[in-house]
């Protein structure tokens, strides 16, 4: 089944050069894109409009075959109505570079909050979950902790486990690992890696190379706001057709990672 319909993406920004400039792609259950490409070249900002996080200039998402935004031949952009959003932003999981925790709350009520104020999960029930997820990324000690009490590495699985106690339909990576020291970034991978395996619906931003290889079933080339290449990572990575994508890698060691 497609979770993911993306068609004809346009954003740009006030003052800006358009940043995305007509991406379309689909995401199946179960399968796990990676997306590389220059920085500047409207990564972010993809995941950003697929996350309801900022308003397309025109295209049209589906979301389980539910239209979450659509544009008219006209040029008209409507997105669903509100309620109907509010569903479909529950099936939109999303983790940030930066962690993004609740610097105020412990580990378990970072990862409560949502279920219980925006699902409507009983405390209880969420609370359950919560720890369920935290042994399953190996924090069960950490329960009680406040992020400034966690190493980077730590606090992105954290933030994985946070997205995950929604639920989502799909979870969405933006750089995962690129605010961590690179003795961290292990611990991170792995979790994702795991996720992967059990067939977790997942599009990854980032610039591990050999993760990319690994874990993905197809890599997406982001150049200039749209996407240059797009195949299996055998193709993508290590024997690409475009020119920008080979420049790209390029920029990698001798293999390409
Ligand atoms: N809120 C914004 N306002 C203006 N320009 C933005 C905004 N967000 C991103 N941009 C611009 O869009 C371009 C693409 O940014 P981004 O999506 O962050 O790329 P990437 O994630 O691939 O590095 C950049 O030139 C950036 O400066
Ligand atoms: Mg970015």
């Amino acid at each position: 089944m497609e979770i993911l319909k993306v068609e004809n993406l346009y954003k740009s920004f006030t003052g800006a050069d358009d940043v995305v400039t007509g991406v379309s792609f689909e995401i199946n259950e179960g399968e796990v894109v990676a997306v590389i490409g220059p920085s500047g070249s409207g990564k972010s900002t993809l995941l950003r409009c697929l996350t309801l996080l900022e308003k397309v200039d025109r295209g049209s998402i589906f979301v389980a075959g539910q239209p979450m935004v659509t544009t008219s031949p006209s040029g008209r952009v409507v997105y669903a109505p509100e309620a109907e959003l509010r569903k479909i932003r529950l099936q939109l999981g999303m983790v940030f570079q930066n962690f993004n925790l609740f610097p105020h709350f412990s580990v378990l009520r970072n990862i409560t909050e949502a279920p219980v104020r925006v699902a409507g999960m009983t405390p209880e029930e969420a609370e359950t979950i919560a720890r369920q997820l935290l042994a399953k990324i190996g924090l069960s000690e950490k329960a009680n902790a406040y992020p400034y009490q966690l190493s980077g590495g730590q606090s992105q699985r954290v933030a994985i486990a946070r997205a995950l106690a929604m639920k989502p339909a799909i979870l969405f990576f933006d750089e995962p690992t690129s605010a961590l020291d690179p003795e961290l970034t292990g611990e991170v991978l792995k979790v994702i890696r795991n996720l992967a395996a059990e067939r977790m619906t997942m599009m990854v931003v980032t610039h591990e190379m050999r993760f990319a290889r690994d874990v993905a079933d197809r890599v997406l080339f982001m150049d200039h706001g749209q996407i240059i290449e797009e195949g299996p990572p055998e193709i993508v990575l290590d024997a690409p057709t475009n020119e920008r994508t080979r420049a790209f890698l390029s920029n990698f060691n001798a293999n390409g990672y």
